[in-house]
């Protein structure tokens, strides 16, 4: 469906119903990563699932940057009327939930972060952004889905499993260009989220896919080692896009980790 809100339409995917869970998807997804999730949602738990700005049915931003997005994002809680949510974001949603602890943290009550670092990107990483806003311009989001799809997904999921590769190429094609560039600015321009870490006062859920190369598990390891309380949840024959490549066990590290953490009721 699609909502209006002051910053212009956004579309978002919704089941369960209880305490809000907002999901905010990757590099370069869309609300359809969380297909898995929202097929089952743990009981007593609203789970939605954003297109984040310049992706699926939201519109682009006027400014590429995440502290933009996570404005954005309060934005959206305030159109539907949700004070305090769980924020839960896969690598890119995670850089955003790190800015949107920083810029609105009494709206967190807990946080989901998954196949994502805290650190800043290196100059490298800067350069290579660079190029890929380059590529997509030139040739469009179909080039920027070959050249991603063999690192996003684990060995196992590569060799197995072809659906699964499918969707995430299907996915990365019908990404708009316009989005593109403007999370690539965003992405090479994000704050370091090392220091914030250990502001974290809300419950907190790490996970990881045991493959993944692009934000390896020793990332998510030093995530839990500087988060206050934080637990990790390593994911076998996944890499990283875990909740899609193994749906079953990244459900039930969220369903225990909800049920263990969030009052039922809360909001
Ligand atoms: C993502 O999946 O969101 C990207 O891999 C993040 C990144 O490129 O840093």
């Amino acid at each position: 469906m699609i909502i209006h809100t002051p910053l212009g339409a956004v579309g978002l995917a919704e089941s369960g119903s209880g305490v809000p869970v907002v999901l905010l998807h990757g590099f370069p997804h869309d609300r359809a990563l969380w297909a898995p999730q929202l097929a089952y949602p743990a009981s007593g738990f609203r789970y939605i699932a954003l297109d984040l700005p310049g992706f699926g049915d939201s519109v682009q931003l006027a400014e590429a940057n995440l502290d933009a997005w996570a404005d954005w994002l309060a934005a959206v809680l305030d159109t539907m009327k949700i004070d305090r949510a769980v924020i839960g974001g896969l690598s890119m949603g995670g850089y955003l939930a790190f800015a949107f602890w920083r810029r609105h943290p009494g709206r967190v009550s807990a946080l989901i972060l998954a196949d994502t670092r805290a650190g800043a990107d290196s100059e490298e990483a800067r350069a290579k952004r660079r190029e890929m806003q380059s590529l997509v311009l030139a040739e469009g989001s179909g080039a920027v889905a070959e050249k991603m799809i063999g690192g996003m997904v684990g060995k196992s999921t590569r060799e197995k499993r072809a659906d699964v590769v499918a969707i995430l190429d299907a996915m990365m094609r019908r990404a708009s260009v316009g989005g593109i560039t403007d999370a690539l600015q965003a992405l090479m321009d994000r704050d370091d989220s090392t220091e914030t870490q250990g502001t974290i006062t809300v419950p907190t859920l790490v996970m990881c896919g045991e493959d993944d190369t692009l934000t390896p598990v020793a990332e998510s390891r030093a995530m839990v080692d500087a988060i206050p309380g934080s637990r990790l949840g390593l994911i076998p024959s996944a890499g990283h896009v875990s909740n899609i490549e193994a749906p079953a066990v990244f459900n039930g590290l969220l369903s225990d980790f909800l049920a263990a953490t969030i009052r039922r009721g809360q909001s």
